[in-house]
């Protein structure tokens, strides 16, 4: 009888050590209300077709699935860099790039995050749950010079940097309280179920099923305008290979505080 309880407690102990990783990390379900210390925000040139988006636009895990279902229309895409100070599992930092707007069959339109990278696996585990957001984990350098320019770059663990940027102040920041209702559902995200990544050497890299679709809203306290410069060999922003080789279509954009809500998505079960 003794020996039994032992080979359970065994098996048990066994079994919770292989999911130790992914169960450490908090369970945060959506809604989602950030406060953004610093965000940055520049507009990238419209993508007509998903056969021209550039080598980078997604991490690899997610190449054939944030290609696939829909149809892109002719609108802007964003790299999108944000600081966060207060979300439901502790401060974190994040790269995006949105390349564009898809269609769907049924009618659907909606924005598609492609690629982003975060600085902590709480944040990647619940993004991928709550939103399917392809969320990798990646280190963040912040550096602040003495004039204020700001030089941020981005890499994986162990590699050199795949994103790196300068950003400058071009004006003052301003209070201007915008609330992104006023756009109605144009912010509006369509994300596509994801894979699951390497479950032993990236446990948050979880997979989901269904696709969701979900409207963001922001509303920001100030609002500044600021220059981004490449500064990867070469004057670039991104290396191709983990984030795109783009360039904005302006290199002035907005630089923001304020706040990001994520809402409880809805199901898209027929796409
Ligand atoms: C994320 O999880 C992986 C796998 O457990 C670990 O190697 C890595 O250091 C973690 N990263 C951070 C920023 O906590
Ligand atoms: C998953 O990661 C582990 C540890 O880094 C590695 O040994 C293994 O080959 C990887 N598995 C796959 C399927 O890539
Ligand atoms: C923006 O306004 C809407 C409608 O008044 C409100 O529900 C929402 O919470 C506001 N957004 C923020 C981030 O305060």
């Amino acid at each position: 009888m003794l020996n039994q309880w032992k080979f359970y407690l065994t098996v048990f102990c066994a079994a919770a050590a292989v999911d130790s990783l992914a169960q450490d990390l908090p369970v945060a379900p959506a809604p989602w209300e950030l406060s953004v210390s610093e965000g940055w925000v520049f507009v990238t040139p419209p993508i007509l077709s998903s056969d021209f988006l550039p080598p980078g636009f997604a991490n690899p895990l997610e190449a054939t699935v944030e290609r696939k279902s829909g149809a892109m229309i002719p609108d802007i895409g964003l790299i999108i860099l944000v600081r966060y100070s207060e979300t439901p599992v502790d401060p974190y930092d994040e790269l995006i790039w949105i390349p564009g707007k898809w269609a769907y069959d049924t009618d659907d339109k909606g924005f598609r995050i492609t690629n982003i990278y975060v600085s902590s696996n709480a944040s990647v585990i619940n993004g991928r749950r709550n939103w399917n957001i392809p969320k990798h984990v990646a280190k963040f350098d912040w550096q602040t010079s003495a004039l204020g320019v700001t030089t941020v770059s981005v890499s994986s663990s162990g590699g050199k940097p795949f994103f790196s940027a300068q950003l400058l102040p071009t004006t003052l920041p301003i209070p201007i309280e915008v609330n992104s209702t006023l756009t109605g559902d144009y912010l509006t995200l369509i994300q596509p179920p994801l894979p699951a990544g390497n479950t032993t050497s990236a446990p948050a890299e979880i997979g989901t099923d269904e696709w969701v679709s979900f409207l963001l809203n922001t509303k920001t306290k100030t609002v500044a305008a600021n220059t981004i410069i490449g500064n990867l060999p070469g004057g670039k922003l991104g290396d191709g290979v983990l984030y795109p080789n783009i360039a904005p279509l302006l290199p002035v954009g907005a630089k923001i505080s304020g706040t990001l809500e994520f809402p409880v998505p809805e199901v898209l079960s027929n796409l």
